[in-house]
């Protein structure tokens, strides 16, 4: 079989563990047979299908781990419509899955080394930057400080709360986490993840990685660039409708881009004029 069709036609994933992380999200551990670790890269996202139901991108949540015969990848996701929801109500630790991939351009992780880094993510949106975060963890000599804002709407709704504290033990890293309106007993910030970005002090030479709602990264990125950083050097994930993940079949069109394919992560600089047009 050719490349093209592996990537074509799913393959079988078993679930090996699930996590309720909020009332409408889950993390699951997925153990691909035959894949290898460095075939999965931070940003690159799967096609996650389930027969009957259809099948949805979704990004890698951590680094994949290599396995006797295959591979343990990670996937969080969020229940919106109506394949989401389904896997978190019927996919059980023991099930099979079918999984396409992983696809897509990922964050420029070692392009980045040797600079100063941001995290800032927002809602499901910190996901797939979980992974870079991890990565510039494990390799924490090669980068320079660490800068990391995750908000959500509330304490209820954040996602690895059992892990969030635990990035206050990072070397050189400043970290922040935000809700959007004041809740009992919180004692992190309350704004969004743009305003916090707005109060830091940021060097110039920072390369930023920036994941949530579009208007999340828009309105972020800007506050980036009058903070001075190159938009060449500022990275969002975009997302869109997805049918084949791999370039044919032009449904995640995004200017003159497929999203599948050319991203899901671009600079800034290549896509501003395109988040800038309502609808498209
Ligand atoms: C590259 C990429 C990575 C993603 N990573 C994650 C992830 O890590 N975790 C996660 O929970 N979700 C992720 N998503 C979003 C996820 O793919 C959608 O939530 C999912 O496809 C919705 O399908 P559904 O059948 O559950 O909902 P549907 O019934 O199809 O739709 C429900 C609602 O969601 C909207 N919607 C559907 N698909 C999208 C989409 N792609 N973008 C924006 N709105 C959409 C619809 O307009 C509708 O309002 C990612 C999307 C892309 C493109
Ligand atoms: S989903 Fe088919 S071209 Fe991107």
């Amino acid at each position: 079989m050719v490349e093209s069709e592996a990537m074509v036609i799913p393959i079988r994933a078993e679930v090996r563990e699930v996590r309720e992380e909020t009332r409408d999200t889950k993390t699951y551990k997925l153990y691909i047979k035959g894949k290898k670790s460095e075939e999965f890269r931070p940003g690159q996202f799967l096609m996650i299908y389930l027969k009957g139901f259809g099948e949805i991108p979704i990004s890698l949540s951590d680094l994949a781990h290599d396995l006797e015969d295959g591979v343990l990848a990670t996937i969080t996701v969020r229940g919106v419509g109506v394949v989401s929801r389904y896997l978190l109500s019927n996919v059980r630790e023991g099930d099979v899955i079918g999984v396409r991939g992983p696809f897509g351009r990922g964050w420029p992780v070692e392009r980045a080394k040797g600079k100063d880094i941001l995290i800032a993510g927002g809602g499901i949106g910190f996901a797939p930057l979980r992974p870079v975060l991890r990565y510039v963890w494990n390799n924490r000599e090669e980068y320079g400080k660490i800068f990391l804002v995750y908000g959500a709407r509330s304490p209820a709704d954040m996602i690895y709360r059992y892990e969030l504290e635990s990035y206050r033990s990072i070397p050189n890293a400043e970290i922040h986490f935000t809700i959007d309106r004041a809740a009992e007993g919180w004692k992190g910030e309350v704004g969004f993840v743009p305003d916090v970005l707005t109060k830091m002090k940021l060097s110039q030479q920072l390369v930023s990685f920036v994941c949530g709602p579009e208007i999340m990264m828009r309105i972020a990125s800007k506050r980036l660039i009058e903070a001075g950083i190159d938009p060449e050097r500022i990275f969002v994930s975009l997302e869109r409708r997805m049918r084949c993940g791999m370039g044919i079949c032009g449904t995640c069109q995004f200017g003159p881009y497929y999203v599948c394919r050319d991203g899901p992560v671009f600079s800034y600089s290549e896509v501003y004029r395109y988040m800038e047009v309502e609808g498209i």
